[in-house]
This record gives C-alpha cells, sequence and structure tokens, in this order.
C-alpha cells in the first residue's frame, strides 16, 4: 500500500497493511484485534519524513466530527475529532466568530496531531487555548483524558514525544476559545506588517487570519504543489554563554530572549548564512523563500532529504557551533 498522498512530504514509501479508522469502536477493534503485530499510527502525515518502507500495519486515524461541549458568557468550549483538518477547523471557528485559534491558520496536519509537538505560529501555540485531549492507549484500548497539565506543553513539545510516545492515540481534543472581547495578538512583526498593508485598523479574527494566510503562502511552500512538512528544524536554544561568543563573532545574528539564562536563535537565519537558502541537490531542496523547509521538488526519497538534513547541520555547526535539531518526525 503506497503512502505517497499520506505523507505531506510526497515520499513514495509502502505500507505493509493499512487500514483507515472511522470510529472510536473501529479503532478499539482493530487495536485488539492486531495486539502482537507492529503498528504505525498515521494522522495528517505533515510531520514526518519517511526513510523506509513501514513493516508493520498502519492505523490512519479518520476520527471526524466537532461539537460544543459547554459555553458561558465569554467563553465556548469547543471539541474536535482527530481526524478534522487543522485549517478546515480554525476557518470553522472564526466562522462561529470564536477567537483563539486565528494565528494558527494554515497549519497542515490534523487536529489530533497538534497537541504532540504543540504547534504554534506567529505568538500563539496550541498550549494558550488547549484544555485537554482524549487519547486512547494502544496496548488495553482504555481511553484517558489528558489535562494541559498532564501534556506538559514547551516549545514545540509535550509528554507526547516523551514518556507517552508510541503508547497512545488522541482521539479527541478541547479547546476553551473566547466569544467577545477576543484577545487579539498581532505582537508578531509580520502579522503588522501585513495588516499595514491591507489598512486595517482594528483587526478581527478573520483579519488576522487572512494576514497570517498571506504571510505564510509567501513564505512557505503548499505542500500540494511542492512536498515539505513545514519547519524541519527547530529553533535551537543555547545557553546565553554560548550565544554571547557567537554573537561576537558575527554580530548581525538574530535571535529571541527565552530566559534570562538562554537564548533562541531562528535556524532559518543561521541556514541561510551557512549558504543553503535555495540550494538542491536532486530533488531535494532548502525552501527558496523560508530555509527552514527541507522541500521535496518530486522523487526525493526520504533518504534524500534526510541527507541533505544532515549536510545542512553540519555546515550550520561548523559555521557557528550551533547544533539544530530536526523538528520533524525522521521514520
Ligand atoms: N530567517 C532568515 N532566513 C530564512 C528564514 C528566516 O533569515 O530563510 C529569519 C527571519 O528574517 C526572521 C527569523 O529568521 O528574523 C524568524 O523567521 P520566521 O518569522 O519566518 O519564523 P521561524 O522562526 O523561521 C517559526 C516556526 C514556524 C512559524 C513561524 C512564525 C519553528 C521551528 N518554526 O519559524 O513554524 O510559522 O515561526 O511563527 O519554530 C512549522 O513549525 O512548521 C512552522 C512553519
Amino acid at each position: 500500500f503506497s503512502l505517497k498522498s499520506f505523507n505531506t512530504f510526497g515520499i513514495e514509501a509502502k505500507a505493509k497493511n493499512f487500514v483507515a479508522v472511522h470510529s472510536l469502536d473501529e479503532l478499539k477493534t482493530v487495536l485488539a484485534e492486531h495486539a502482537a503485530e507492529p503498528k504505525f499510527i498515521l494522522g495528517g502525515g505533515s510531520n514526518m519524513l519517511l526513510t523506509q518502507d513501514i513493516e508493520a500495519l498502519v492505523i490512519h486515524i479518520d476520527l471526524k466530527g466537532k461539537r460544543i461541549v459547554k459555553e458561558d458568557d465569554n467563553f465556548v468550549w469547543v471539541e474536535s475529532m482527530a481526524g478534522e483538518n487543522w485549517h478546515e477547523f480554525v476557518l470553522w471557528t472564526i466562522d462561529q466568530n470564536f477567537g483563539g485559534l486565528e494565528n494558527m491558520s494554515l497549519i497542515p496536519g490534523n487536529v489530533g496531531t497538534t497537541p504532540v509537538q504543540n504547534i504554534g505560529a506567529y505568538g500563539t501555540e496550541i498550549k494558550d487555548t488547549f484544555v485537554s485531549c482524549d487519547a486512547m492507549k494502544i496496548d488495553d484500548q482504555t481511553m484517558r483524558t489528558f489535562s494541559k497539565e498532564d501534556c506538559r506543553f514547551g516549545y514545540r513539545e509535550s509528554i507526547f514525544k516523551q514518556e507517552a510516545k508510541n503508547q497512545y492515540i488522541i482521539t479527541s481534543v478541547v479547546f476553551k476559545l473566547t466569544k467577545h472581547n477576543h484577545k487579539i495578538n498581532t505582537s508578531y512583526g509580520d502579522i503588522t506588517k501585513e495588516l499595514a498593508l491591507q489598512n486595517v485598523t482594528d483587526p478581527s479574527l478573520k483579519d488576522v487570519s487572512n494576514a497570517v494566510i498571506a504571510i505564510r503562502q509567501s513564505k512557505l511552500p503548499d505542500p500540494k504543489v511542492l512536498g515539505n512538512s513545514g519547519s524541519f528544524f527547530k529553533n535551537p536554544v543555547i545557553s546565553r554563554s554560548h550565544f554571547e561568543k557567537v554573537q561576537a563573532q558575527f554580530p548581525e545574528i538574530k535571535f529571541f530572549e527565552v530566559s534570562p539564562t538562554e537564548v533562541k536563535v531562528p535556524a532559518g537565519w543561521l541556514i541561510e548564512q551557512a549558504g543553503y537558502k535555495g540550494f538542491r541537490k536532486g530533488d531535494a531542496g532548502v525552501h527558496k523563500n523560508q530555509a527552514l523547509v527541507l522541500v521535496n521538488y518530486g522523487s526525493a526519497t526520504g533518504q534524500d532529504i534526510l541527507a541533505l538534513s544532515r549536510e545542512v547541520q553540519q555546515a550550520v555547526f561548523d559555521k557557528y557551533s550551533i547544533a539544530i535539531e530536526a523538528e520533524v518526525n525522521v521514520i
């Protein structure tokens, strides 16, 4: 079974067996019936790089549906099933005039995988509106609710990348969104610039969403046109003393303050300065508008992309002594 259309990198890889599940009961049955077999859980396929065929039963989580769980005068609690497309879900919340997710418009992937890496963009992260998620334990099919605290969110981090890794399947997520007095967040410079360009002074949720969409479309490749997984690397967080040494040598270095002892450096900047922006080797490349994104021009293999990612890591390390780490899941 070909997984090419199930990963946004558009990598050709085969699954030994494949099943899509559309309900919790179906998921339970599949897990119980294949208890002894190796299994591979597939959501939107937007944050992984397949470097080999999958010698396992691939279970595609296709649980659909969304509903309002409860509301009070100011907030609404919205639940989405894991298989809903993230961007369509965001647009739906904006249509209902529910605020909180607008800055994360147009992020590829499905709702169920958003907590895994605490997705974020333009000054907001999923953890800012996340209430809880339900998950099924793979080995005994019991359900468990993870609160925000349980998830231990960090920058592109959660318990689902640590102790809970490969143990649970997230089946639904609940967000708490504003009904009015929305906290419009235009702190990210690019949004302010984009809104000014469109002459918007008092932005609505839709205006912010449209600005984010315009920025993303100008910088980030559309996976339907050019295979990619968004940011391939995380922005490295380094110690202030390390940073000061690098800055002494490269005073133009860009950075964000994280804490009194730590500084985050944009990996896109490091990669660009190392000369790799727009670089191409065969069908594997570094995107020309955003160096943090690796792309598949058509027939790159997962191994080609992986080799390129290592070359980029080495070049950045040689120049800046900063190690950049993959954000996508390398399979
Ligand atoms: N930069 C360069 N060259 C590049 C890319 C970036 O010099 O090729 C510089 C920019 O000029 C800017 C800084 O790096 O000064 C930051 O760039 P940008 O605003 O594009 O954001 P980023 O740090 O590169 C992160 C997220 C993106 C998210 C944006 C906006 C990570 C790993 N990536 O990128 O998330 O959309 O911020 O919030 O944190 C993703 O996770 O897939 C993703 C696209």
